[in-house]
């Protein structure tokens, strides 16, 4: 028997699938435009409807009920596809708890999964610095990280993500984080990536999502600047003697970069 049975329905999968963050309008709401795909649109590298991605998750995915009940909630948002995959999710936390981590930077929160996620395996001490531009969707997860008892280790800051590293370094706070997660507007993870490396410890790690941007890296037009932007970034990667990396086709692909 599987630990937890996940519907291929809202076992949705990472997805981040734009960046641009042009507005667009639906039913009657404004949600960021995410440059391509539509609303519930998703993909992942095996496909959310592939009977192996399903084992995958009916054989590994553990998942705490609260954390669960915050994936089902945000599976009927508009823009689910957002959300990181449960089993991404989960790599990261046992990665939090493997390095005992204290401190994480998110940025990019969307309803609050992956906050949740890490803020459960941190201790009562630890801090998740939670970066987003826009409250509404970070107001879906927050009775559910009360609920979990976790609120207390969230600290939601809501203003564009560079102006959050930029405080946090000018507040004395380089080289003190311990994990960091970027899963937000994709035309900025180079700034994101270097002030994190500039906020994370030795032997901290950075988790870059999205890197094969459903495929598009392989091609990258010149005027996608998203996809420009993530290539650029995965080729400086290879070549960046200053972590070691692991470049993992889970969700929509995702680099561990470790601080050497
Ligand atoms: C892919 S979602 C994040 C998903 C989230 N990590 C999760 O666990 O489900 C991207 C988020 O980035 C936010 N975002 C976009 N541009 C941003 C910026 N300049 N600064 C901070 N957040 C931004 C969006 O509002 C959106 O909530």
């Amino acid at each position: 028997m599987p630990l937890l049975s996940v519907s291929k329905e809202v076992a949705v999968g990472t997805a981040m699938l734009g960046v641009a963050f042009a507005t667009g309008l639906l039913a009657g709401k404004r949600y960021p435009s995410l440059g391509f795909g539509t609303p519930k649109s998703s993909k992942t590298i095996l496909g959310k409807s592939s009977p192996l991605w399903q084992y995958i998750l009916d054989h590994s995915l553990r998942e705490h009920p609260i954390l669960k009940k915050l994936r089902l909630l945000t599976t009927d948002h508009p823009w689910s596809k957002m959300m990181v995959s449960c089993d991404q999710a989960q790599l990261m936390a046992n990665l939090v708890k493997l390095i005992k981590a204290k401190k994480v930077i998110e940025i990019g929160v969307f309803t609050g999964y992956n906050t949740l996620n890490m803020a459960l395996v941190l201790p009562d001490n630890g801090r998740v610095i939670a970066c987003d531009i826009n409250e509404e969707y970070a107001k879906i997860g927050k009775p559910l990280w009360k609920e979990a008892g976790v609120e207390h280790k969230i600290d939601l800051r809501i203003k564009p993500a560079i102006q959050t590293l930029d405080e946090l370094l000018a507040g004395g706070e380089a080289e003190t984080f311990d994990f960091a997660f970027i899963d937000a507007d994709k035309e900025n993870c180079n700034e994101y990536y270097e002030k994190c490396l500039r906020l994370i410890k030795k032997g901290g790690i950075i988790a870059i999502d999205n890197v094969l941007w459903g495929g598009k890296v392989l091609k990258p037009r010149k005027d996608d600047l998203a996809t420009q932007s993530i290539h650029h970034l995965n080729e400086k990667l290879l070549r960046d003697a200053r972590v070691s990396i692991s470049m993992i086709p889970m969700g929509d692909g995702v680099t561990l970069a470790f601080k050497l």
